[in-house]
């Protein structure tokens, strides 16, 4: 299974030009012979904008977010459709800023199963927002999981990714360490196994977010639950970004 690293750009770029600076000097940056898959994601307005005008074989560009009607009055909504028609084959869902405004499980798992039925590929984010001593928050996570697939058949097992983001370790200085990171993703695969058995679990792509960057982006490397990365502001800098690509590579 190829590793994943995708950027999640937020608002933090603003404009078209500044995008397509940003990306012209991570490809510059870029490792040769990649093994893993690169994405960004802009804001939504940016990806479309960029997908047309920059055209790489090497960085693929992702949604931060989708809705799941294709189609009705749902004013200001983003379906998979309009994202798979701009030629963008990712997109984040239920990340922790968009769960913050109210999105619940069962909407995340809406998005998720519209985006594979769209033939894009869903980065399902799940994470607990406080770490307790007696390991409480493992339930958490279990929860999240079960509810944010529940609409996803066992079949399309290897058709999105799961994003463990402890919520408490995002945009801060530290990050999560690689042990508790990988113990955290040792269970999601654990839930995953209950639901849909081991050998469709094994399909199943789990990546870390949080607080990553170039500097504690190898210890993530080092751990084997861990297959790939999703920073958030160090995926603007192309020096961070393309030094957490490879410690990857
Ligand atoms: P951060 O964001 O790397 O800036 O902590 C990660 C995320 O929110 O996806």
């Amino acid at each position: 299974m190829k590793k994943l690293i995708i950027g999640n750009w937020k608002l933090y770029v603003k404009t078209v030009d500044e995008g397509k600076k940003v990306l012209k000097a991570i490809e510059k940056k870029l490792p040769r012979g990649l093994k893993s898959e690169i994405v960004v994601c802009p804001p939504t307005a940016l990806a479309v904008a960029l997908r047309r005008e920059y055209k790489s074989s090497r960085i693929a560009i992702g949604a931060q977010d989708i809705f799941w009607e294709k189609d009705g009055a749902h004013t200001g909504a983003v379906s998979p459709a309009h994202i798979g028609s701009s030629g963008i084959k990712y997109t984040l869902v239920g990340h922790s800023e968009r769960r913050a405004l109210g999105e619940t499980d069962e909407e995340v798992a809406k998005k998720a199963v519209a985006a594979i039925a769209s033939k894009l590929h869903p980065v399902i984010c799940v994470g607990e927002t406080e770490r307790d001593a007696d390991g409480r928050f493992f339930s958490v996570i279990e929860k999240s999981v079960k509810g944010s697939l529940s609409r996803i058949e066992p079949k399309d097992a290897g058709k999105f990714t799961i994003a463990y983001e402890p919520v408490w370790a995002i945009g801060k200085t530290e990050a999560a360490s690689p042990r508790m990171a990988a113990e955290a993703i040792l269970y999601i695969r654990k839930t995953i196994v209950d639901m849909w058995g081991r050998e469709k679990a094994m399909k199943v792509r789990i990546i870390y977010g949080a607080s990553v960057s170039a500097e504690n982006a190898e210890g993530f490397a080092h751990e084997k639950a861990i297959q790939g990365l999703l920073p958030g502001r160090a995926s603007v800098d192309a020096v961070e970004f393309t030094n957490i690509i490879r410690a990857f590579s």
